[in-house]
C-alpha cells in the first residue's frame, strides 16, 4: 500500500544527507533522515495549504494539540493536558532553551555519552558545565551507570539530559532505570530534559517505550519532555517539534528562554504534523516493518563479518558498530575510501571511538549495496 521500495532521487534536491558526498561515489547512511517518501496524507495537507498564498507568522491548528493528545495516550497511555505543549521548531532548540531556562551560571547538565553530539554542545553557550557520565558497556549492551552518576552529582548539578529512546546506542530504557531516575533527580533537585523524538520507532517487540514523564507522575513537575513528528514521520527538514511540561513555572521558564532566539514554527510545518499524528499511523506501522527488514538484514550481515559488532538494538533506525577489532585509524574515513558514507563515532564524545553509526532507514536495494560494500571494506581490513 505504501512504497517503501523505489529510490527516490535525492542527488541535486538539496539534500543535507545526499549532498555531503557530492559528484562522489559514496552513499549516505550518515544523518538521521529517511529516504522514504513521507506518508500521502502529509503530502495531501501540505498541498492544500499551499493553494492559500499568503505564509505569515503562523499558530498551530486546531486539530494539532487533539492529534498529540490521542496519539500519547494511544501509543504509551501517557494522559496530557494541551496546555501543557509548547511548539518547537526543533527538539536541538528545545534542549537549548532548557539549558538556558533552568539553574544558573555555572550550574551543571550531566549528560550520558555516547550521545547525539547536540547534548554535548548545547550547554557550555548556556554558561553551564558539562558532566559526562558514560554509559557503561557490557558485552554490546550498554546501561547508565548508577554509581558513577552518584559520585558526578555535585550541589551544582541542576540539569539531567537524557535521550530516550537512546541515540546512538538504539535502547530502549526500562521503567526501573527510568523511575530510579525519576528518584535521584528528585533526591538532588534536578530537573530531567527527556528527548523522546525515537519514542515511536520502537523495532524490538519485547520492548515498550515509556514516556520519563508517566514512569513516576509524583515527580513529573520536574521533566521537561520533548518530541517531534520528526523521525517517526521523516519530517526531519520541516521544523514542526514541541516540548510536554506539566509544571506551569517551568513551562514559564522554558518558553522566556526561547523567546528573541528560536523561531516560529512555520504554517507548512504545523500542517504536515497535524496530518502525520491524525493520519499518519497506518504508514507508521508499514514503516516499522520495513525498519524491523532491514535491521535484520543489517544484523545477519555484519554477524558474518569478522572484526564488526552490532550494538543490540531495540529502537531507532542507527545501528552502532563497533569496528575497534578491526584496528583501523580512522573508520570513517576508511569507510568512506570505500563508498560509505557512516557518521563517525567521536561525533557523540569519546567514548565513540572505534565505532560509526549506520543509518539503515532506506530502500532495501540501497542498503544490499551498502552491505556489499561494507563486506568488502571490513575483507580489506582483516
Ligand atoms: C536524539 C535526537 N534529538 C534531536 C535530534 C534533532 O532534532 P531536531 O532536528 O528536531 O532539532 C535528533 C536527530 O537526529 C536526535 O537523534
Amino acid at each position: 500500500m505504501f512504497d517503501f521500495s523505489s529510490v527516490i532521487e535525492r542527488r541535486n534536491t538539496g539534500s543535507f544527507k545526499w549532498d555531503k558526498y557530492r559528484g562522489r561515489d559514496i552513499l549516505p547512511f550518515w544523518v538521521a533522515d529517511m529516504d522514504f517518501a513521507v506518508a500521502p496524507a502529509i503530502v495531501e495537507a501540505v498541498h492544500k495549504r499551499l493553494d492559500h498564498p499568503v505564509f505569515g507568522y503562523a499558530t498551530a491548528p486546531a486539530g494539532l494539540a487533539p492529534a498529540i493528545v490521542d496519539a500519547l495516550q494511544r501509543e504509551f497511555e501517557w494522559a496530557i493536558d494541551p496546555d501543557w505543549l509548547v511548539w518547537l521548531p526543533g527538539v536541538v532548540p528545545g534542549l537549548a532553551a532548557s539549558c538556558r531556562a533552568f539553574g544558573k551560571d555555572g550550574d551543571e547538565a550531566i549528560v550520558f555519552p555516547p550521545i547525539y553530539h547536540h547534548f554535548l554542545s548545547v550547554v557550555q553557550p548556556a554558561r553551564k558545565r558539562l558532566v559526562t557520565v558514560p554509559l557503561l558497556e557490557e558485552q554490546g549492551r550498554w546501561s547508565l551507570d548508577f554509581d558513577a552518576l552518584e559520585k558526578a552529582v555535585t550541589p551544582r548539578s541542576r540539569l539531567l539530559l537524557l535521550c530516550s529512546p537512546h541515540n546512538p546506542v538504539g535502547k530502549v530504557f526500562s521503567a526501573k532505570e527510568l523511575a530510579r531516575l525519576c528518584m535521584f533527580a528528585a533526591d538532588h533537585d534536578m530537573i530531567i530534559v527527556s528527548d523522546e523524538i525515537h519514542c515511536s520507532l520502537v523495532l524490538d517487540r519485547s520492548r515498550q517505550h515509556i514516556p520519563t514523564a508517566k514512569v513516576c507522575p509524583q515527580y513529573s513537575d520536574r521533566i521537561v519532555t520533548l518530541m517531534s513528528p520528526s523521525k517517526t514521520f521523516n519530517l526531519a527538514g520541516m521544523n514542526c517539534s514541541f516540548a510536554v511540561i506539566d509544571n506551569p513555572q517551568l513551562r514559564k521558564r522554558f518558553i522566556r528562554a526561547l523567546q528573541g532566539v528560536v523561531p516560529m514554527v512555520p504554517a507548512t510545518s504545523y500542517v504536515a504534523a497535524e496530518a502525520a499524528y491524525r493520519d499518519g499511523w497506518e504508514w507508521q506501522q508499514a514503516l516499522l516493518e520495513v525498519l524491523r527488514e532491514n535491521h535484520a538484514l543489517l544484523k545477519n550481515a555484519i554477524e558474518t563479518m569478522p572484526g564488526i559488532e552490532m550494538t543490540k538494538l531495540e529502537a531507532t533506525y542507527l545501528a552502532w558498530l563497533d569496528v575497534r577489532a578491526l584496528g583501523i585509524e580512522r573508520p570513517q574515513q576508511y569507510f568512506e575510501k570505500h563508498g560509505l558514507g557512516f557518521s563517525c563515532g567521536l561525533e557523540f564524545g569519546p567514548e565513540g571511538k572505534g565505532f560509526v553509526r549506520f543509518n539503515f532507514a532506506c530502500p532495501r536495494v540501497l542498503l544490499e549495496e551498502g552491505i556489499a560494500r561494507l563486506r568488502r571494506a571490513v575483507e580489506k581490513a582483516a
